[in-house]
């Protein structure tokens, strides 16, 4: 079954994991990834990876760890903000992982392949979990959210990049726009994938909004849950701490 078959597929059957069609879309446009992200934020995606690196806070000589790393940009950040941590990045794309093992061969970071749903990582055991564009893609963001809080030590950090459904505002007619048309005809032509991109499109109007993803992370037990806005309010960072 082919990309865009498996993902409606899942849609219509909605007791169908989206985990095998997700890992094996991500495996498809792995080589063109960081040029699409690039293109299509306008060059700005960096700049809310180094904000979450920021929001991190400094792991010490801890373990930091980078779920859905993809081609590794947070994990690396992390590694050169925080001099003395040890960074993990973990994903269940092979080739997202042989990507961000290509790009980042100098620094010391440890790659993963893992499933963010059950972490192969003991109780306790990082300072800081981050992970970009992650939740949209999982079956139960919940789920996730308590298994990452099981695997951070007491009083650490966790940090999430994902986009939010456009609000609606005077604005909205134009984003939208972008988002159904822009994306999917610059996934065709940079990532010759349009049904990935479509999906990125599906996936963010149908993702919880900025105020319900925050309920979440305290309904999955963090505190001082807090997030901000960018792009228009298409991008939100989220950030808690698990309780000491
Ligand atoms: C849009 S990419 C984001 C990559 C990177 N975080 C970034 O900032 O560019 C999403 C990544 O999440 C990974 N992913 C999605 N669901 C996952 C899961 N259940 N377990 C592990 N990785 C997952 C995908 O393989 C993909 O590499």
């Amino acid at each position: 079954m082919d990309t865009d078959t498996h993902l409606k597929y899942e849609k219509e059957n909605e007791k169908v994991s989206k985990g095998p069609g997700v890992q094996r879309m991500f495996d498809a446009i792995a080589g063109s990834y960081d040029l699409m992200n690039r293109v299509m934020t306008l060059g700005q995606d960096q700049r809310w990876r180094r904000f979450v690196v920021g929001k991190v806070q400094d792991p010490g000589s801890g373990w930091a760890l980078d779920l859905a790393t993809g081609t590794g940009d947070i994990a690396a950040l992390t590694r050169r903000t925080y001099h003395h941590c040890r960074v993990i990045g973990a994903d269940f794309s092979q080739n997202m992982l042989k990507e961000a093992g290509k790009r980042f061969a100098a620094l010391e970071i440890y790659w993963q392949a893992c499933d963010a749903n059950f972490l192969p990582f003991a109780d306790n055991s990082f300072e800081s979990v981050s992970f970009g564009y992650l939740l949209r893609n999982v079956d139960d963001a919940l789920e996730v959210l308590k298994e990452v809080r099981r695997v951070l030590k007491p009083g650490g950090r966790v940090v999430c990049l994902d986009t939010t459904p456009p609000r609606k505002n005077l604005l909205y007619p134009f984003v939208r726009f972008y988002f159904r048309f822009g994306i999917p005809f610059l996934g065709r032509f940079i990532a010759r994938d349009e049904a990935a991109y479509a999906y990125l499109t599906g996936s963010t109007m149908e993702f919880y909004s900025a105020d319900a993803l925050a309920a979440l992370f305290t309904e999955a037990g963090f505190q001082d849950v807090g997030y901000q806005r960018f792009m228009l309010g298409t991008i939100g960072v989220h950030w808690g701490r698990k309780d000491e």
